[in-house]
């Protein structure tokens, strides 16, 4: 494992996976998911582990998908790589999953974490879906997802201006479980870890598959649309200008085509 860091002997019954491309934020690039899908069977059929937590560092969870490795991806090359096929894996993780977010957790970033079933965030934490400033959208279930989490006016309002959500925001608006000092986040993420790792493991992972099935009746069709809709920005030069702006450090001139 070159990008993630995986622990599980910490605790008893917990295991904790580390995302760890520190210099880059925990950009997500395509191994980086690719290295969390394999811990995540692995760790699914591991019986002794019964909760999984994911953190990243203090200053990011992760700052969204790698817009370096993505810039210069036409809609096609986007549409064959197929990688979200490695998320809908992700997504079927049966075993209940922590997000313990500090720092950013932006584009992919907040993706990942929606993806996930519970969320500590150190008071330091911003969410959002920035996207739409370089010239694209949400294309890891975002549109859908964040919608139920906050509603559609709140949805709306972050994945067309690209605003940040903080910590207090996003537990005002259910995004989150708990906020808690920076010091504290990991921490609380193995205390409500542990608390879940007494349980039943069977009926925990019943539970989970029921409580995910409430929403997710419908997200199919959603994440279809999301996903064309995503790798459609790929062919604007609006997308290119937004991510060669990123990768040159200026700021990007959008024209609309
Ligand atoms: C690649 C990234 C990155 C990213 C940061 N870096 N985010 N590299 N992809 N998403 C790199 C920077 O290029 C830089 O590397 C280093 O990490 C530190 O970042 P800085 O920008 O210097 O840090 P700072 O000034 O503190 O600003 C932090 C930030 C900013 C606000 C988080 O980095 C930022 O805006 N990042 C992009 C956020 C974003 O747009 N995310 C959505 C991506 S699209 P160098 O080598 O220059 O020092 C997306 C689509 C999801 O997620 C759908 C598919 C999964």
């Amino acid at each position: 494992m070159e990008f993630i860091k995986v622990t599980d002997n910490k605790e008893p019954y917990i295991a904790l996976i580390e995302l760890n491309r520190p210099k880059e934020l925990n950009a997500l690039n395509r191994q980086l998911m690719e290295e969390v899908r394999d811990a995540l069977q692995q760790l699914d059929k591991n019986d002794a582990v019964r909760v999984i937590i994911i953190t990243g560092n203090e200053q990011a969870f992760a700052a969204g998908a790698d817009i370096k490795q993505m810039a210069d991806k036409t809609a096609i090359d986007m549409l064959m790589i197929d990688q979200f096929s490695t998320w809908d894996q992700i997504r079927k993780t049966k075993k209940p999953i922590i997000a313990a977010v500090s720092g950013f957790a932006l584009g992919g970033g907040c993706e990942f974490v929606m993806t996930c079933d519970m969320v500590i965030a150190s008071e330091t934490a911003k969410f959002g879906q920035p996207e739409i400033k370089i010239g694209t959208m949400p294309g890891a279930g975002g549109t859908q997802r964040l919608t139920k989490a906050v509603g559609k006016a709140k949805a709306m309002e972050l994945i067309l201006t690209g605003r940040f959500l903080s910590a207090e925001e996003a537990h005002f608006y259910g995004l989150v479980n708990k906020v808690v000092p920076k010091e504290m986040y990991l921490y609380e993420a193995f205390q409500l870890a542990k608390e879940i790792a007494q349980l039943s493991p069977v009926a925990v992972q019943l539970a989970k598959e029921s409580i995910n099935r409430s929403f997710e009746t419908h997200l199919d069709e959603g994440l279809t649309l999301e996903r064309k809709n995503f790798y459609l920005t790929f062919a604007s030069e609006d997308q290119k200008e937004g991510m060669r702006a990123f990768v040159e450090k200026r700021k990007p001139n959008f024209k609309g085509k």
